[in-house]
């Protein structure tokens, strides 16, 4: 091959991978296949080191990390990067907007258009495009220098090296690098394995990985880097005049940015799209600790400038933060339902997101050993949503001595029996536990298992200390006398009891199968439980393989299913059971061929809350999904949403909205 031919082939297998990275990266619907696009980039790695005079500092193969820095250079930013105000309450945003309008000496009443995205939470990076070429990437530092931190932002795969369409001469643009949250998991497990400390938050994580000095290492952590901002541009071919259009141009130009980016027309709307963000939060890949509000027009903001540290046409309406940091007074066990014994921080109490938590899940000891977690440590503590707290990592630059490391009990501390290895957990021997047996009619008790009422925790304590109730199946064989001996019962709770006790007895296999408590048998697999094995016989019988082929069942759950079967005691729970009369009634009723055996996944905000129909297309013999796979039937799609309907699209699943599913439902 000659010079003048190996030119033009690298140069045109440049141009595609570059189109092919954004489409894959940037728009996420690929045009060819993996395969395809791992020989191309292999074929030009090949040609670019036989032929190295046509090194090109932007070619696609940067990514995968170039030579090691011994350090940063220092980057002056020639705009400073500011900050941004903040608020928590809807009132400091009210004022935020009345202080606008004042400054800009309009009416109360006048409306302020405000472009509003999300607050993404990861480091902000700004980044020089040259004749539409990637030259510099640098942090923020303190705003007026930070480091040069090029080679480790072009590692980065959805971020443009060069940019696609109507490329100015001169453009900074601004964004931040994330992580994903299962990227971030994935990352700490890995640094547990290797005996690292783990990172707090996905915010450290992303931090930490671009100030690697090996870019290599910063390829390895699957960076994605998501664009808010044009700090400058010159040579571009139309004025832009809103924040909201130079979003526009931004993705024009091949930038990532967000979806959920949005134009308010006033301040009430910029609020109301906080709150659904707030919504839908937990159900996006990467964390948001708020949302920016913008003033739209460029003409204003000129207007309204900056003060020191910030501009006055933007405040950030934060979110509730979900981590804290507090002090480890003691760590004690529980033993749970399974006879495991979970340890757990009990802590000096702290305020997160609204809540004072006092107790956090340390999950297990293997746990606390990797992450080197002592009494006495200050700690991250982490709660999301109505999730358990928990315990993320220690500081250890904290430590003062008094620390001290915490064993595992030898004995049960609620019977005594000696204390078991079992896997990664401790576990109480005695398969009479009374903690085990207390903490298993709680849960054959609840709401979304027997569903019996009126059996507190306090009726159950006594009555298995007592020694009335050796199992569940007992429960049915109470009576009135042995109830009305309890503390605290009269004729008519008695009475109650019963009645609850005889209206349980009709229930559903799926709720049946919840309620045995096998381990790693939760709501939703009891239901595919159910839908696969129809009746306690078949359950009892299924082997290994016919579980694992059952979508969403692993080797786990398989395995755990099969051992809570094998097991004579439990064998004879269920007999007695039915002997009492408990008794499947589902089937038997209405069941919408439409809906029956069909799954669905919701996405967006719908007129009515999720669980309404959740409730609904289960009484018809439907099922209802967390996320989108190959098998789903359909998906429902609300006002704006989310990422689930790109991927249902690229999976072809079924796509409806909520009056087609209240039709369906009605027929
Ligand atoms: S605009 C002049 N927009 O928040 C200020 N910032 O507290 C320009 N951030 O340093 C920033 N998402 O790291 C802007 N949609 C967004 C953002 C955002 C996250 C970060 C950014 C900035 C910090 C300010």
């Amino acid at each position: 091959m000659d010079k003048q031919e190996a030119k033009k082939i690298i140069e045109d297998l440049r141009k595609q991978l570059h189109y092919h990275n954004y489409r894959y990266y940037v728009l996420d619907d690929p045009v060819i296949s993996d395969s395809q696009y791992d020989a191309m980039l292999k074929r030009l790695k090949e040609l670019e080191e036989q032929f190295p005079e046509f090194y090109d500092e932007n070619s696609p193969t940067v990514r995968i990390g170039g030579k090691p820095l011994s350090k940063f250079k220092k980057v002056e930013h020639k705009i400073p990067m500011m900050s941004l105000d903040d608020g928590f309450e809807e009132g400091e945003i009210i004022e935020f907007d009345r202080k606008v309008k004042r400054f800009l000496k309009l009416d109360e009443d006048e409306d302020i258009e405000y472009c509003v995205e999300p607050k993404f939470d990861g480091l902000s990076i700004s980044i020089i495009y040259e004749n539409g070429k990637l030259s510099v990437a640098s942090t923020r530092g303190d705003g007026l220098t930070g480091e040069d931190v090029t080679q480790n932002i072009k590692t980065i795969r959805n971020v443009p090296l060069v940019i696609l369409n109507d490329p100015p001469q001169y453009l900074d643009v601004q964004g931040e690098v994330l992580l994903t949250k299962d990227e971030f998991k994935r990352i700490n497990e890995e640094r547990l394995n290797e005996g690292l400390s783990v990172f707090a938050n996905p915010r450290n994580a992303a931090a930490g990985s671009v100030r690697q000095l090996d870019p290599k290492e910063t390829a390895k952590r699957n960076l994605i880097m998501i664009f808010y901002a044009i700090r400058e541009i010159e040579g571009y071919k139309k004025e832009i005049s809103t924040q909201f259009e130079a979003l526009e141009v931004l993705k024009q130009m091949g930038f990532p940015v967000s979806d959920l980016n949005k134009l308010c027309r006033n301040i009430k709307e910029a609020i109301k799209h906080k709150e659904y963000l707030g919504l839908i939060r937990k159900d996006l890949p990467y964390e948001l600790d708020g949302v920016v509000i913008k003033v739209n027009s460029f003409e204003l903001q000129k207007k309204l400038g900056f003060t020191t540290k910030s501009p006055r046409w933007a405040i950030a309406f934060k979110f509730e933060a979900q981590q804290a940091t507090t002090k480890i007074r003691d760590i004690e066990v529980n033993v749970g339902r399974t006879g495991i014994l979970t340890p757990v921080a009990i802590l000096e109490p702290v305020k997160i997101g609204g809540v004072v938590v006092s107790k956090a899940s340390l999950h297990t000891m293997d746990e606390i050993e990797k992450k080197d977690i002592m009494i006495g440590d200050t700690v991250f503590v982490q709660r999301a949503g109505d999730v358990i707290p928990e315990v993320v990592k220690p500081v250890k630059e904290l430590r003062d001595g008094t620390q001290r490391p915490f064993k595992m009990p030898q004995f049960c501390p609620v019977c005594g029996a000696k204390v078991v290895k079992d896997g990664a957990y401790y576990r109480c021997s005695n398969i009479n536990c009374p903690k085990v047996l207390k903490e298993s009619i709680k849960h054959f008790v609840s709401r979304k298992a027997m569903n019996i009422e009126g059996f507190g925790d306090k009726l159950i304590e006594q009555l298995v200390d007592k020694g009335i109730v050796k199992s569940v199946a007992d429960l049915y064989k109470l009576n009135k006398d042995t109830l009305m001996g309890l503390d605290r019962v009269g004729e008519q709770l008695a009475e109650n009891l019963l009645t609850s006790l005889s209206r349980s007895k009709g229930t559903t296999f799926a709720k049946f199968i919840y309620a045995l408590g096998i381990r790693h048998v939760g709501e939703y697999v009891a239901k595919l439980l159910a839908e696969r094995f129809k009746n306690l016989d078949n359950l009892k019988k299924a082997t290994k393989e016919e579980l694992l082929s059952i979508d969403g069942i692993g080797e786990e759950i398989a395995d755990s299913v099969i051992a809570f079967f094998g097991e004579e005691k439990n064998l004879k729970m269920i007999e007695e059971l039915l002997k009492a009369g408990v008794h499947f009634e589902e089937d038997t009723g209405k069941v919408n061929p439409k809906i029956k055996g069909k799954s669905f996944v919701f996405t967006g905000t719908l007129s009515k809350p999720r669980d309404y129909y959740k409730e609904l297309i289960e009484k018809h013999g439907g099922i209802v999904r967390n996320s989108v796979s190959k098998n789903l039937d359909y998906l429902v799609v609300g006002e704006n949403p989310g990422s689930k309907l790109k991927k249902a699209q690229k999976a072809q699943v079924e796509i409806i909205n909520e009056e087609q599913l209240l039709k369906m439902l009605e027929a």
